[in-house]
Parts: C-alpha cells; sequence; structure tokens
C-alpha cells in the first residue's frame, strides 16, 4: 500500500465542564504520538485537538461555579492547554467552540445544508441526559430509569427543532463504509457502526430551543446549534471550511484521521459523514476508535469521580513514562483494565529494564572500556541484530498505517529484548576483561546502532530521553528521523560517547499508599463509587417548618431545590424547632422512593449528623444556589 505524505490527525475536542485525567490524555497521547511517528517517517502532518464550550452541561457547570459560562469556558480550556503542554503535547492548533471563527463558520455550514433542503422543522419529544448533553433511548436506560453511564434521570423533553434529514443518506453512508472509502477501524468497531445501520437511525434533530450558551442559527436565531453539531464542525471550522487557504492541503489532500474512544462512535461514524456529504465535502479517511482506559475495571470519568489526572502521573513516572504507559496498557481498540500497579510494573520491565538499564550498560561500557569510541565497523554485511533494528521500522511503519500504536511499540519494545539478549550473549565485559578490543568494540557497536534505532523510534514517547540518549551517541542533537534516514548505512557516532549523567529510568516501586483497593482487606461495609454514585444528595432551602400532629419527633418541610419544590417529613423535632430551620440550606437525597410516615408524604431525606443526644443538620459552607449537587 502506498503511504500518502500528508495526514491531518484530531482527537475529540473535550468538554471544558470538568479538568483533564488520563482517558483523555490517552486520546491525546496517542494523537501526538501518530503524529509525531508520521513525521519521524518523513510524512508532513498535522495535530488538531480543542475544547468543546457550548450547551447546557458548560452552562449549569458555570452557574454552579458562580461564573458566566465565557469566564468558565476561558478559564478551563487553560487548564486543558496546561495539561497537554505539561505532557509534551504538540498540537498544530488547539481550537476551542466559542472561538467566533469557529462559530461563524458552524452557521455557513448549517446554511449550507437548509439552502440544498436537508433542514426541516418538527417537534422533538425525548429523553435527555445533560452529562451526556444527548437524547437516549428507554432502551439504553438502566433497570431503574437511569443514565447507564451518569447514573442520572434524564429529564423528559418536548420542543421545537430543526432536524436534518438523515435518512436521505443512509444508504450511500453505509456503501461507503462497506466499501473501505470511509475507513473505521479496528473491525469490531466497523462491525458495530454497521450494525447500528440495521436499527431504527432516525433523522436528527440539529438544534435547541431550551438551552441558551450555543451558536444561534442562522435561520432562525431563536434556537441555538446542538452542542453536538456544533462540535463536529470544528474539524473543518480549524482549516476554515470552505475556502480558508489550509483547507484544501488539509482537509482535501490529506489523509483525515478522527481518534476517539468507542462512546462517541455513532456521531462520528454516522451523523458527521451525513452532514458532511450533504454539504458537497470531502469525508474523513479513518475514523480509528480506541476503547476505553479502566482503572480498577471501572471506566475513568469525571461523572464516577475516579479519575487519575495527567499531573499525578508526571509525578509519579516523568513526562515521558506518562506519555508511554498511559497509552501501552492495553491493546489499542480495546478496553483496558489497569490497576495503578499495573504502571509500575509496566515501566520497570519496559522502561526502567528492557531500554534505561541496556543504555546505561552500554554507554559505561564504551566510557570505560573504548575511552568514549566506538570503532567504525569493517563493512561487509550488516549484523543481524542490525538488519533486525531495520526490520522493526519496517514492522513499526505498518502497524501504524492501521493506527495500531501499541502493537508498533511493542514492536519496539520485543527488538530491545533482542538487543538486551545480543549483549549478554556475547559478553562484553569477559571480552574486555581478555582485552579483546576489537570483539569488544563490534559488540558495543551494534548494541549502539540498536539503541539508537530504538531510541529514534521511541522518540514520539520520549520526547526528551530518546533525545538525551542520541545525544550521548552524536555528540549532537541529531533528530530521530535523520537517524532512521540512515538505514543501511555506518552510523557516525562521537568519538567521546559519555553515558547520561543521570540513571534514565530508575526502577520505581508503588508507593504504599498508592496500594490498589483491591489488596487491601476489604471489610464488608466497604462500597465502590458506583454505590455512592447511585444517591443523589442535592443543597435544599427549608421554605417552611412545622410539626406534625400527634408526631412528637416529626416536623413537615417544605423545600426548594432548585426550580423543583418538595416536601420531606423529618425526624428531627425534638433537636430543632421549626422557625430556626426556617431558611437554613440543608443536604437531602433527592432519589429516595417517596414514603409516607403518619400519613404524610416524604418526598426525599435531609442528612443529619447524630451522637448520643446530639443532632446536626448537614449544611453547606458558603452561598451556593439550591439544587447544586453533592460528589
Ligand atoms: N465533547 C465531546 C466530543 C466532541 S468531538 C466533536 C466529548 N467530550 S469528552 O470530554 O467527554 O471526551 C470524550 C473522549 O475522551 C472519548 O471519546 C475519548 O477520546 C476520551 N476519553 C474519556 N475517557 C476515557 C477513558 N476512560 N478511556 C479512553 N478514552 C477516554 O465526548
Amino acid at each position: 500500500m502506498s503511504q500518502p505524505d500528508s495526514f491531518y490527525v484530531t482527537t475529540p475536542i473535550y468538554y471544558v465542564n470538568a479538568e483533564p485525567h488520563i482517558g483523555n490524555a490517552y486520546t491525546t497521547v496517542a494523537a501526538d504520538v501518530l503524529n509525531r511517528y508520521h513525521k519521524l517517517l518523513g510524512n508532513q502532518s498535522y495535530f488538531l485537538t480543542g475544547t468543546d464550550e457550548h450547551g447546557s452541561k458548560v452552562a449549569e457547570s458555570a452557574e454552579r461555579a458562580g461564573l458566566s459560562p465565557q469566564e468558565l469556558c476561558d478559564k478551563n480550556s487553560e487548564v486543558f492547554k496546561n495539561s497537554w503542554k505539561k505532557l509534551n503535547i504538540e498540537y498544530d492548533k488547539f481550537i476551542r467552540t466559542t472561538d467566533p471563527e469557529h462559530e461563524e463558520i458552524v452557521r455557513n455550514f448549517i446554511q449550507v445544508l437548509h439552502d440544498k433542503k436537508y433542514i426541516y422543522q418538527g417537534e422533538y419529544k425525548g429523553l435527555y441526559c445533560t452529562g451526556c448533553e444527548k437524547f437516549i433511548t428507554e432502551r439504553e436506560l438502566t433497570e431503574d430509569g437511569k443514565c447507564p453511564v451518569h447514573l442520572t434521570k434524564p429529564q423528559e423533553v418536548r420542543e421545537k427543532n430543526y432536524f436534518f434529514k438523515l435518512s436521505e443518506f443512509l444508504g450511500p453512508l453505509r456503501q461507503k463504509i462497506e466499501s473501505g472509502e470511509l475507513e473505521i477501524v479496528p473491525q469490531n468497531r466497523r462491525n458495530e457502526v454497521l450494525g447500528l445501520f440495521k436499527q431504527n437511525l432516525e433523522d436528527f434533530s440539529l438544534s435547541r430551543e431550551r438551552v441558551k450558551w450555543g451558536v444561534s442559527l442562522p435561520f432562525d436565531e431563536s434556537q441555538v446549534t446542538y452542542v453536538w453539531i456544533d462540535a463536529l464542525i470544528n474539524y473543518i471550522s480549524a482549516p476554515k471550511y470552505p475556502d480558508g487557504p489550509d483547507f484544501d492541503r488539509l482537509w482535501n489532500k490529506s489523509t483525515v484521521i478522527h481518534l476517539m474512544a468507542k462512546d462517541i462512535l455513532k456521531f462520528h461514524c454516522i451523523y458527521w459523514p451525513a452532514m458532511l456529504m450533504a454539504a458537497d465535502v470531502k469525508l474523513p479517511d479513518k475514523i480509528v476508535i480506541h476503547g476505553y482506559l479502566n482503572l480498577d475495571s471501572q471506566k475513568i470519568s469525571k461523572s464516577l469521580g475516579n479519575i487519575i489526572k495527567p499531573d499525578d502521573m508526571i509525578g509519579w513516572f516523568g513526562v515521558d513514562a506518562s506519555r508511554f504507559l498511559v497509552l501501552n496498557m492495553c491493546a489499542f481498540g480495546s478496553d483496558g483494565d489497569i490497576r495503578i500497579e499495573d504502571f509500575y510494573t509496566k515501566y520497570n520491565a519496559d522502561l526502567a529494564n528492557n531500554y534505561g538499564n541496556l543504555v546505561s550498560r552500554t554507554l559505561k561500557m564504551i566510557d570505560r572500556n573504548l575511552n568514549g569510541i566506538l570503532p567504525q565497523p569493517k563493512g561487509g554485511e550488516m549484523p543481524d541484530i542490525i538488519k533486525e533494528g531495520y526490520e522493526t521500522v519496517k514492522r513499526v511503519r505498518e502497524k501504524l498505517v492501521d493506527v495500531q500504536i501499541k502493537m508498533a511499540t511493542d514492536e519496539v519494545i520485543a527488538y530491545l529484548s533482542k538487543l538486551n539478549a545480543y549483549f549478554d550473549e556475547n559478553k562484553p565485559w569477559a571480552l574486555a576483561k581478555e582485552g579483546k578490543t576489537d570483539e569488544l568494540g563490534e559488540v558495543l557497536y551494534n548494541t549502539s546502532y540498536g539503541i539508537a534505532l530504538s531510541s529514534a523510534l521511541l522518540s514520539p514517547y520520549l520526547t526528551e530521553k530518546a533525545v538525551t540518549v542520541l545525544e550521548s551517541l552524536f555528540g549532537k542533537k541529531v533528530p530521530s528521523e535523520v537517524v532512521l534516514q540512515e538505514l543501511g548505512n555506518a552510523l557516525g557516532f562521537t568519538d567521546k560517547i559519555e553515558p547520561p549523567k543521570k540513571n534514565l529510568f530508575p526502577r520505581l516501586s508503588m508507593p504504599k499508599d498508592l496500594a490498589p483497593k483491591a489488596e487491601e482487606p476489604l471489610a464488608d461495609n466497604i462500597i465502590g463509587i458506583e454505590d455512592f454514585a447511585k444517591v443523589q444528595l442535592q443543597v435544599a432551602e427549608v421554605k417552611e417548618a412545622e410539626k406534625v400532629p400527634k408526631a412528637d419527633k416529626l416536623l413537615k418541610l417544605q423545600l426548594e431545590i432548585g426550580q423543583d419544590k418538595r416536601q420531606i417529613v423529618a425526624g428531627i423535632a425534638e433537636f430543632y424547632e421549626p422557625d430556626a430551620l426556617v431558611g437554613k440550606k440543608i443536604i437531602v437525597v433527592t432519589n429516595l422512593k417517596p414514603v409516607k410516615l403518619r400519613g404524610i408524604e416524604s418526598n426525599g431525606m435531609l442528612l443529619a449528623a447524630k451522637k448520643k443526644k446530639k443532632l446536626s443538620l448537614l449544611t453547606v459552607d458558603s452561598d451556593i444556589p439550591t439544587g447544586a449537587k453533592i460528589s
């Protein structure tokens, strides 16, 4: 297969309502590594990432934080940028959906669909999960009627919307996926997408009437563009659809690769290509769908509260190793169930032992026994261990065509194992002792050649340390791509090779306080975060309070919880006078089944601390609107 020479690599744009975690970092590092690999292998590549800033989810977060939506977006998009900077992510553009240029292009694109009569007005009725920012079907709900991802009840929504005529494109789109014109990898995800065509794929609504924080429709200012549609358009607004100076080069003439996890496959593999077809725009070339990084068997996600932040990883392992580890724990495409302990195991095996230790042993021997000078090879046939290195480069290249990033890395790690075996079998320390300088020089030259190739191939991950190793070998900064261009030739190492000043990847053991939960003795009453997440706790204000007749212990309270009004009955009459409660902000469980106490309906339960004969209501320590959720 001939390689195109220009790539355009994208990540999803992330919601700004929470900080980045290693789940988002997974996709972003993958895109960064892929982008760097393309360049390393002699191609051009452009890398786009950014933040998704409109929609009710962001507006609600802003309200909770006491900020305007724009202020929240400005603040949090910086948090993403900083995290990516710390992880040495080298994007070409960071797009924000509140960029005025993006907003303008969204309006232009929607206008094109409207002009072509692919948009019509209708009424939308459905269950909407604000966490997912999408409508969910009855079938997708959990047994108790909740969103399976966020474990919250979706809202019932009925409103006037504009719809996109998806139905007109389903046949041709399916054909493009089946023929591979739109390539979806891996195969199992492609099958999953093709399976969606057998279900009832309906025209979808691309506007919202009730949401205010968004891009207004060009032909009806009373509606905003559905946040998902607004977000998808980022991929073409970044190169400035339809006729910006980069649009042709980046979108039409490059291999466009969208990376993401399986959660957003339908939007990217069905809605997005259908809209592009409607607007007569070229489709992306490849949609690459990876699995979830799960921690202790749960998806890492802000809603479930089990996140590891990029900063945590960097603190444990440093930047290079974090990039390497986040991406290489599981096959790209499958879910990866990890424990923090597994990071340490992989770090020690691949980076400390296989790579770092070999580099250190080899360079120290060159310094001590050969005065830092490697002899030039005698010529003739390349030794097998170097030929194996060339084969590794070839295999890495092949794996990358299918965006099998982890498999590509495994090739390099396997080569490093062979290199270690070569080193050990040839016993350079014995050759040194026996004064066999020529043979020693040859073994150390060959090992250094292998180290140079491996460092170049690992440089998309090890953006700092691989560069240091190459610098030690060549005596100056040599870009990794230059090393790979030398394939088949002798390498001109410096005549003063010095071992790295510091241990590249010192062995690490996992700190005790990070010990994985599963290994701690489990008390019977320990619950998982998923159990806690089932309890919905909210701030409520007591508006009225009165004693329940003929019940010494009960008070009847009328509460305000956001837009909601509720009545609860609580057993606190011995501790609080009704009047003293009015105006207090308290914490209430709001998803309890209603019960009747003394014939009076109680729709929730307040929280209080109790010891012996004392009781104190839980409250909030600063002014926060009622309805605020507690997590
Ligand atoms: N804003 C939308 C995307 C719009 S793109 C036009 C969105 N944002 S998100 O912040 O929820 O990011 C979802 C993406 O983050 C996933 O598709 C995946 O790329 C990444 N991940 C989030 N959690 C992850 C894991 N636990 N594991 C792997 N990737 C994860 O959806």
